[in-house]
């Protein structure tokens, strides 16, 4: 039950832009987008995730790989994997498979600091990386794009640069293991065996590729164009070598939302061609805007999004106000109709941080049959977002100067397999 309250089966007539073959020509109807830069489904309805599955080509995670996991690490899976907000992957199954034979592997993620503060949405992907890290004993990398945000937003080099630093300490707050984790900035660590590796991916894309995979036009500006491989080129150990050298055969795991995964598609296209493993990924749904699942909490619409940032007062009137409510018109309506939990915003974020399992099916099945108001629903989602984010912000407040410092430092991790 909890799973299909985040993942619908409803159908919708969607066709998801064909990225290879022609991207943006193809938007312009009112179709379903995923990719990068926008995330919006088809008008008034929602985003078709089995849809993209077969679209992208990336693989559905079953209960078999979730119970893999739960045995390879003796610990309870993260209820994101439990409520399928990971949903969808690429050779995950591969991973697991050398873990089993005693080969470790390390993780991948990444943050284009365009905005001063994280919103939920975007807690996601490191809330669940953390555990990945603490379930499997494994070295993180984490890419800041401050070059990608300067490029595509209108930001200078130096305020790319501070919002990088910022976002650091939002990240370090989700409670990373120093000893195994090295985040960097690509304004300061790019150059090197990493640039090498640029260059050879560079030498494997053409313009049409690149143009087929991202929708780029000719109004675009060439720093766009050649951005990917900077984003390619961490899932390969060897733009690492203060961290891997001599373990060039170290496979790479990419958590992140599932936006992000045409810069993954070509970089495993071009992988092999240039003798690399191919990075492996586990992908998550977006968490949707307070207004609805036809698009992602956006930091580029603040009333879309709530911060780490906002106090319990924006929490609470942000969701009283705008989060999108399946329940009926009326009170009498809704208690014999009971709440539309499909479209439901405030039991599908539930569905995202309330742990327990048995209060969200309480919840969900006290709300579907109109025992239930929303107004009730919505108190104990404003609860449960107000812990999340205190606790966010106490863990951030800790974080100091010398600690972004220390995790970016370019340095051996000498125990970071242990
Ligand atoms: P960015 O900063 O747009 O997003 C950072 C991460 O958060 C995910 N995300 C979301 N997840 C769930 N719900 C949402 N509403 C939501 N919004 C954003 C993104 O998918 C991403 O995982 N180019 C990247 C930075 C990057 C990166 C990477 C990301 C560089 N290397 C490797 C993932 C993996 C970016 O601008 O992400
Ligand atoms: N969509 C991103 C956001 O809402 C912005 C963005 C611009 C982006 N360029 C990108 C994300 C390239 C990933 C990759 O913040």
């Amino acid at each position: 039950m909890p799973a299909s309250v985040l993942v619908s089966t409803v159908r919708f007539e969607q066709r998801v832009t064909e990225m290879e073959k022609n991207g943006r020509e193809e938007e312009k109807e009112a179709e379903q987008v995923v990719n990068p830069w926008e995330v919006s489904a088809k008008d008034g309805g929602k985003i078709d995730y089995d849809k993209l599955i077969d679209k992208f080509g990336c693989q559905r995670l079953d209960q078999t790989l979730i119970s893999r996991v739960q045995r390879l690490t003796s610990r309870a899976p993260h209820v994101f994997l439990r409520r399928s907000v990971f949903f969808a992957h690429r050779d995950f199954n591969e991973i697991l498979d050398s873990y089993e034979r005693g080969d470790k592997f390390y993780l991948y993620t990444g943050r284009g600091p365009s905005s001063e503060a994280l919103h939920l949405g975007h807690l996601v992907p490191f809330m669940f990386t953390k555990y990945l890290q603490d379930a499997f004993k494994v070295p993180l990398v984490i890419q800041l794009t401050d070059d990608e945000k300067c490029m595509w937003k209108n930001l200078s080099v130096e305020e790319s640069q501070r919002l990088a630093r910022e976002n650091a300490k939002d990240i370090i707050a989700c409670g990373f293991d120093i000893t195994k984790t090295f985040i960097f900035s690509d304004f300061d660590y790019v150059g090197g065996a990493f640039y090498k590796n640029m260059v050879r991916v560079s030498k494997c894309v053409t313009y049409n590729k690149v143009v087929g995979i991202f929708g780029f036009t000719g109004e675009d500006h060439i720093g766009k164009i050649s951005f990917p491989p900077v984003q390619a080129v961490p899932s390969f150990p060897s733009s690492f070598p203060h961290l891997f050298s001599g373990k060039d055969d170290l496979r790479c795991l990419i958590p992140c939302a599932i936006d992000q995964d045409p810069y993954f598609r070509m970089t495993r296209d071009v992988a092999p061609r240039i003798g690399y493993q191919k990075p492996a990924l586990i992908e998550s749904l977006f968490f949707p805007a307070l207004q609805g699942e036809t698009g992602k909490m956006s930091a580029s619409d603040p009333n879309s999004a709530i911060y780490v940032t906002d106090s319990a007062k924006d929490i609470k009137n942000k969701v009283n106000k705008y989060a999108f409510s399946g329940g009926q018109d009326s009170i009498e309506n809704h208690r014999k109709y009971g709440a539309n939990l499909e479209v439901d915003i405030p039991i599908k974020y539930l569905g995202f941080f309330l742990e327990d399992d048995a209060e969200l099916e309480h919840i969900s099945k006290e709300y579907g049959a109109g025992r239930m108001l929303t107004g009730e629903v919505k108190k104990r989602l404003i609860e449960v977002l107000t812990e999340i984010v205190e606790r966010h912000r106490r863990a951030r407040a800790a974080v100091t100067d010398e600690m972004v410092d220390a995790f970016m430092a370019v340095r051996p991790l000498p125990n970071m397999f242990d």
